[in-house]
């Protein structure tokens, strides 16, 4: 009789032991997710550990080395970006994807690529932000042609409007030193996988100026913000 009840209860201590561990692995990998970006490779392998070892338990390949090379079939790991592809919402994905236009096409930076795979397993959970540029404006402007040239398609565009009704040709905003100091390249506002672009390009005017205006002046005196 009581060899029957104390199976169960030592099995439910077991489950519970079990279950604290796992709390503490998700809340340590909660934590290094939340941690300051600037390392970004350590700060993915960090985050990476505690996927790896809650992954492993369900798929033994998890932890196998992946060889990364441009080969590489990147929509296995990266099924946001390789959605992105056929969801009407980006229209940019869709218009390439349309054209066979294929990630390393445009994500061509190779060492930076490298080093970011360095270490990456499949259980490893791929960021969700660009937090290095592989991608050169120069492969846009090859196809695309400069902002000069791109200005005249947006020539009608209200997409950049602020508060008071100012509109602004997203590629060729209005001559003024700061812009002309810090000029913009296509990456700034485009990322090939997102939702809305407008939004994308209003958060790098963001920068300068305050949100919804961008007359500098009128309200106190020229003053520097700097650009991160
Ligand atoms: C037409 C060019 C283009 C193609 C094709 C493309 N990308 Fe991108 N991708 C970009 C740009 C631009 C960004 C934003 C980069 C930046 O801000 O520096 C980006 C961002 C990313 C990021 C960073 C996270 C994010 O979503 O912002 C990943 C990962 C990525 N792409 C993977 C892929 C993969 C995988 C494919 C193929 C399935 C692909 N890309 C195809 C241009 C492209
Ligand atoms: C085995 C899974 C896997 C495969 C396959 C893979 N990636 Fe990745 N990729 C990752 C992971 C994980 C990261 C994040 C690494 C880190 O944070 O250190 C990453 C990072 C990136 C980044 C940087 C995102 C950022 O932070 O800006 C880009 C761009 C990217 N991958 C593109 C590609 C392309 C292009 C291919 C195909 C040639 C590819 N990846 C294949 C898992 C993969
Ligand atoms: C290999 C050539 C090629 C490269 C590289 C390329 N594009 Fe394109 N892109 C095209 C073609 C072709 C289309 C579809 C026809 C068109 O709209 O011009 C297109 C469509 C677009 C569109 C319009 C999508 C819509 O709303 O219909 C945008 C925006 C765009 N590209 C931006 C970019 C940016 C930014 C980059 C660099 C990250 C880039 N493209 C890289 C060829 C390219
Ligand atoms: C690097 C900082 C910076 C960025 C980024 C920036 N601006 Fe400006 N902008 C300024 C400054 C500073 C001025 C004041 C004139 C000058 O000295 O350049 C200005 C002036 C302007 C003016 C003229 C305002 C007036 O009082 O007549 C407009 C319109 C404008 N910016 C729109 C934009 C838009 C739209 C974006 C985003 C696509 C943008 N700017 C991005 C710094 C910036
Ligand atoms: C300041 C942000 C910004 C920069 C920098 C920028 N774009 Fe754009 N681009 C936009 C916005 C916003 C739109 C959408 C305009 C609309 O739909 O009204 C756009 C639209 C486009 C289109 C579609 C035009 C059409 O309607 O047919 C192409 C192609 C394009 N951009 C290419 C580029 C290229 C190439 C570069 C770099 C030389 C570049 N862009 C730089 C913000 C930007
Ligand atoms: C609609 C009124 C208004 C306009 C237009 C305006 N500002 Fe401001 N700005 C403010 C207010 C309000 C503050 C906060 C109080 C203060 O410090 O004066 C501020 C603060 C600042 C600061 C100091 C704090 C910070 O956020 O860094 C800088 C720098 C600045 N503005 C730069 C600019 C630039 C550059 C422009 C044009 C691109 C501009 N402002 C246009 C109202 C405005």
């Amino acid at each position: 009789m009581t060899e029957k009840t104390a199976a169960p209860d030592r099995r439910l201590f077991l489950a519970a032991l079990l279950g604290a561990i796992l709390l503490v692995t998700l809340v340590v990998g909660m934590l290094a997710g939340c941690s300051p970006k600037a390392p970004a490779a350590s700060e993915g392998n960090g985050g990476a550990a505690s996927t790896e070892a809650s992954a492993d338990a369900e798929d033994p390949m998890a932890n196998q080395p992946v060889n990364w090379t441009m080969e590489s079939d990147c929509a296995t790991c990266h099924t946001t970006e390789a959605a992105s592809a056929t969801d009407t919402a980006c229209p940019q994905d869709v218009a390439h994807e349309a054209e066979g236009i294929t990630c390393v096409q445009c994500h061509t930076d190779e060492a930076v690529l490298s080093t970011e795979h360095a270490n990456v397993t499949y259980a490893d959970k791929p960021a969700s932000k660009a937090t290095v540029d592989t991608v050169d404006p120069q492969t846009c402007i090859s196809c695309h042609g400069d902002l000069d040239e791109v200005a005249k398609l947006t020539a009608d565009s209200t997409a950049l409007t602020d508060d008071k009704g100012t509109t602004v040709n997203p590629h060729e905003r209005p001559e003024g030193e700061r812009h002309d100091e810090v000029p913009a390249t296509c990456t700034d506002c485009h990322n090939n996988h997102s939702k809305d672009l407008s939004k994308d390009a209003m958060k790098y005017c963001a920068q300068c100026h305050h949100r919804g205006v961008f007359e500098c002046g009128t309200c106190h005196e020229l003053r520097e913000r700097s650009v991160s």
